[in-house]
């Protein structure tokens, strides 16, 4: 779990949708708060049988739900520091966490996947500034694919960038939905600009052949 937050915390530094949670606080608390959200969130996935797999003595890293299941009972949540966290996120950024990104996101994943449908959930994929454009993320995500078609379950993600939505296009993932956060008060990089366009999310699924027949 630590070498992943310090690889995320790092890659995520300028990501527009935790720069939209985090947009109230001070640079200095950004920083401070980005690796405890990101530190629970992957604990919370890990005590529910979520993976954390590396590439590369941890050049890459990916963090994911597996099939069947979530990260949201009271336990996992309290245990993983989340309270903590979502302290540090101050009054907006817990606001903008459950009142926007988590409904939203959601209602993307239920749009594909009705019912909870069970699949591979990515929460996190990053690659540290020195192993990128080598390919690394792809074989991390073809190793998912793998696991994908070997539990005939789908892979769905939501990609915070156009660049990581177009690498996961290339990799064979269509996009479910587009959604926006913050419209009409955030930039598109998630800092408060008033009458900003806001963030965009991509939400995708990826289907092994043997569910997209069924
Ligand atoms: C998005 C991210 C994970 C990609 O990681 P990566 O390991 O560089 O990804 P890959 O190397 O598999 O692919 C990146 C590019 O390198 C190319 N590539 C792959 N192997 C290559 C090689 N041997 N030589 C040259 N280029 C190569 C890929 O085709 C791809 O091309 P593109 O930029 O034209 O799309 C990384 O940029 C990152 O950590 N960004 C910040 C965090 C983030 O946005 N994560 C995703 C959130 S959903």
């Amino acid at each position: 779990v630590e070498s992943a937050t310090e690889l995320f915390s790092k890659a995520f530094e300028s990501d527009p949708t935790i720069a939209y949670c985090l947009a109230n606080l001070t640079q200095k608390q950004r920083d401070d708060c980005r690796p405890r959200v990101i530190r629970a969130i992957i604990t919370a996935a890990t005590l529910n049988a979520g993976t954390i797999d590396e590439v590369n003595d941890w050049k890459c890293c990916g963090a994911v739900l597996t099939p069947g299941h979530m990260m949201d009972d009271f336990m996992s949540l309290i245990r993983s520091g989340m309270p903590f966290a979502m302290w540090s996120m101050g009054f907006w950024g817990c606001y903008r966490a459950i009142t926007e990104m988590g409904p939203m996101s959601m209602a993307c994943k239920e749009k594909v996947l009705p019912g909870q449908g069970k699949c591979y959930y990515i929460l996190y994929v990053a690659t540290a500034p020195s192993g990128r454009r080598q390919g690394l993320c792809s074989a991390l995500v073809k190793h998912y694919q793998q696991l994908a078609v070997r539990d005939e379950v789908p892979i769905y993600l939501e990609a915070t960038s156009r660049y990581s939505c177009s690498l996961y296009q290339k990799l064979g993932f269509s996009v479910v939905d587009e959604f926006t956060v913050g419209r009409g008060k955030h930039a598109t990089d998630g800092r408060l600009e008033d009458g900003g366009p806001g963030v965009k999310i991509w939400g995708m699924i990826w289907r092994p052949e043997v569910c997209t027949k069924t």
